[in-house]
């Protein structure tokens, strides 16, 4: 099979209604849909994905609404959607029975999020229910924000991709799990910082210790330290200006390779140097990330030597991804 890309909300719920999983836009990156109830579509979508099925999905609700139908919401969760919904914040709370167990991963707690973008909104209300979606690419490679994207990694299995365009934020939605309200966890990082979620709750969030990726593991089973990974060879360096390479490095840092600046500010860029964002803006660095990934990948170089970004606000979920897909880290 090879996939078509569309534009019609109305197909998209049509081969949904078929059984088939669909690609969707969101803000953060692609989906691979199927509906809440629809356990033998949403087995699909993990074997498309080759995603192990002790990796529970996140179920995509319209509103508030369908919020209450999959989970047991308390008062600060409610403070969050207020602020956030539709956005990309993604809360871990007490599961409700309707909840399929292949959804959760027999777990009794689900992962929900509003996604904030009219196409993927137009299919939930055609719909009139949830739809479940990880990120539309193959399990530990890097997330599609843009329709051929989605098309290059896993065209031969779907049946229809909803093209809404390259995803304005370009990385996954932050997690916070609120299982304990009184310990609020922040699970991912993603374009809604720790500080900004920490102003609503009037109550500081935790972080699952960083050493322990063990741990991290347990409480968010995606989180695998490999992850988000390129074909090509990552190396992750704290500035690339003036960096020199240990020894036997030193012909991989210099030959075939590609060299990913933050910002381009007034450098003469050579044939090999790519850069983030024009001028240190951290939305643009993140907006453009896995597409340059995506981009260096075909481009046959044999390694990709990147500098990490300023460590604030989705600065962090850059700098987390880099972390999860970087072969070797010089920092
Ligand atoms: O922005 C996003 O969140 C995108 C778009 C498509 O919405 N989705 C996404 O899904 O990134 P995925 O499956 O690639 O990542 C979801 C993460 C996984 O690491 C999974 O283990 C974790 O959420 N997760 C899901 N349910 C969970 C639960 N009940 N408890 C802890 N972690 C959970
Ligand atoms: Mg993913």
């Amino acid at each position: 099979m090879s996939a078509v890309i569309g534009c019609s909300p109305e197909e998209a719920v049509a081969q949904l209604k078929q059984g088939n999983p669909v690609a969707l836009p969101t803000e953060t990156v692609y989906g691979l849909v199927a509906p809440l109830l629809d356990e033998d579509t949403i087995l699909k979508v993990y074997t498309f994905k080759q995603r192990p099925l002790n990796n529970p999905l996140i179920v995509h609700v319209l509103d508030e609404r369908q919020l209450n139908q999959v989970a047991y919401a308390g008062t600060q969760a409610t403070k969050l959607v207020n602020v956030f919904w539709p956005g990309p914040l993604t809360l871990i709370l007490p599961k409700k029975p309707s909840v399929p167990p292949i959804v959760t991963a027999q777990q009794s707690s689900v992962a929900v999020r509003a996604p904030n973008s009219s196409l993927f909104r137009n299919v939930l209300a055609l719909l009139g229910s949830p739809l479940v979606a990880p990120s539309a690419n193959k399990f530990q490679q890097v997330s599609p924000t843009c329709a051929q994207h989605v098309m290059d990694g896993m065209g031969d299995t779907l049946s229809y991709i909803l093209d809404g365009g390259p995803c304005s934020l370009g990385i996954e939605s932050t997690i916070l799990s609120l299982l304990d309200e009184q310990h609020p966890t922040l699970l991912r990082y993603g374009p809604i910082s720790k500080e900004s979620i920490e102003d609503v709750l009037k109550q500081s969030v935790h972080m699952p210790p960083a050493d322990t990726n063990d741990h991290a593991t347990k409480l968010c089973p995606g989180l695998f330290k490999k992850h988000y990974s390129p074909h090509t060879s990552l190396y992750l360096v704290d500035k690339l200006q003036g960096f020199k390479p240990p020894q036997h490095l030193e012909q991989q840092f210099n030959q075939q390779s590609a060299h990913v600046f933050f910002t381009r500010s007034n450098r003469i860029l050579t044939g090999k140097e790519f850069y983030l964002t024009k001028n240190e803006d951290l939305a643009e660095a993140a907006a453009n990330l896995f597409a340059l990934l995506q981009h260096l990948d075909q481009c046959h170089f044999k390694s990709i030597w990147i500098e990490k970004v300023p460590h604030r606000g989705i600065g962090c979920a850059i700098n987390d991804r880099l972390n999860r897909a970087a072969h070797e880290r010089f920092l």
